[in-house]
């Protein structure tokens, strides 16, 4: 007789930090793979589906699915966002989760945890950006906002430009400015961190590559700071002024379509008659399947908007697992043991 028992791997965070999973170069790599993948029609990626509780708070979770039919791999983010956790509970305002199952029988293979993953996406989006976008020679990199994202991202930066050197950071109180600081030091000891004492001209002023990864809906970074040449890549919703945009000899976007419906500075730019789709250079993904070009002199200035694409997390989660699945880390877990009526004792189970 058929085994009907279904089991698949359970992996927390930290099982995937032991399995070496907190690997941008990994996860760039995929992330670029897929996209191909995408271009050429091998991807689902269906709506997102949002449900939120509080209109005014924000609080919601989101629900991401995406298909890799090359990999034979159904997977769903989902996503939790409570904007008042930290301050509320002084806990994070983020968690997610991934199922994984494959598409030959149906079956679940795992269920791990989601924020490294997710993450570790938007850095490798904004890095394979720069690949293509920032300077060879760039040096400097200045951000606004210092939670994170913006750890993440100065990570994936250094992974692509490895010739920076210098990091100035610019929050919204110069304790947390500190904290990026003490956290990311020691992972990069060759760069040099300043805090601005939350001055942002002093982060972004003449920095080669400007990062805006924040909390806030407000124009924080000054068009007359990005100097030309300079890369920009742009995580948060509203935190640029327009001008910004309107300077930059290209705009590119993971995809230009799904801003157009979100709420981050081009998408309102977008709806206000600012901006239209002649205005946008790329998809990220024209770039790298070599479609377009990227940077073609050195005195561009360039910005890069990513919202997300489910499609990559669904992709990062599964390397993580296979990384992890081949170290045998993880801890495997049944579903069903056998079919409700093949329980031999299902008679004293059951409640009629
Ligand atoms: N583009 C994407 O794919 C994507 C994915 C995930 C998150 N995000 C967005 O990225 C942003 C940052 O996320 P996070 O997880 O790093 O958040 P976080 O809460 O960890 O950090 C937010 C940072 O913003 C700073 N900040 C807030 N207001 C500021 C101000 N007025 N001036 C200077 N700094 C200010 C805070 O000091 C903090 O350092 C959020 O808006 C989030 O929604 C984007």
């Amino acid at each position: 007789m058929a085994s009907h028992q279904v089991s698949f791997t359970y992996l927390s965070q930290e099982d995937l930090l032991e399995a070496g999973c907190f690997d941008l170069r990994m996860a760039m790599e995929v992330a670029e793979k897929t996209m191909i993948a995408f271009e050429e029609h091998r991807v689902l990626f269906p709506e997102k589906i949002v449900q939120i509780f509080d209109p005014v708070a924000q609080d919601r979770i989101n629900c991401l699915p995406a298909t890799l039919l090359d990999e034979k791999i159904c997977g769903v983010k989902w996503v939790s966002v409570f904007p008042r956790n930290p301050k509320m509970y002084d806990v994070q305002n983020l968690s997610a989760m991934f199922i994984l199952s494959e598409i030959e029988k149906g079956f679940p293979v795992a269920v791990m945890e989601g924020t490294l993953a997710s993450n570790m996406r938007v850095a490798a989006m904004g890095g394979i950006a720069a690949k293509h976008l920032a300077r060879k020679d760039s040096q400097s990199i200045g951000f606004i906002g210092a939670g994170e994202q913006a750890k993440m991202h100065l990570l994936a930066m250094k992974v692509v430009r490895p010739g920076l050197k210098e990091c100035r950071v610019a929050a919204k109180t110069a304790a947390e400015e500190q904290q990026f600081i003490k956290e990311l030091s020691p992972l990069l000891p060759d760069m040099k961190f300043t805090g601005t004492n939350t001055v942002a001209r002093d982060a972004m002023q003449n920095a080669d590559i400007l990062v805006t990864a924040t909390s806030a809906q407000a124009p924080l970074l000054k068009a007359e700071w990005m100097k030309p040449g300079a890369f920009y890549s742009h995580i948060g919703g509203w935190e640029d002024e327009y001008q910004v945009a309107l300077q930059c000899e290209k705009i590119v976007c993971d995809d230009w379509d799904t801003v157009t419906h979100r709420t981050q500075t081009l998408s309102r730019m977008y709806k206000e008659g600012l901006l239209s789709h002649g205005d946008i250079y790329a998809d990220l993904h024209e770039l790298v399947s070599g479609h377009k070009p990227g940077r073609e002199s050195e005195s561009e200035r360039i910005y890069f908007n990513a919202v997300g694409l489910a499609y990559v997390d669904v992709a990062i989660a599964l390397a993580m697992y296979k990384r992890a699945d081949s170290s045998h880390i993880g801890q495997r877990l049944d579903l069903q043991k056998t079919m409700v009526f093949e329980h031999q004792d299902i008679i004293s189970r059951i409640r009629l």
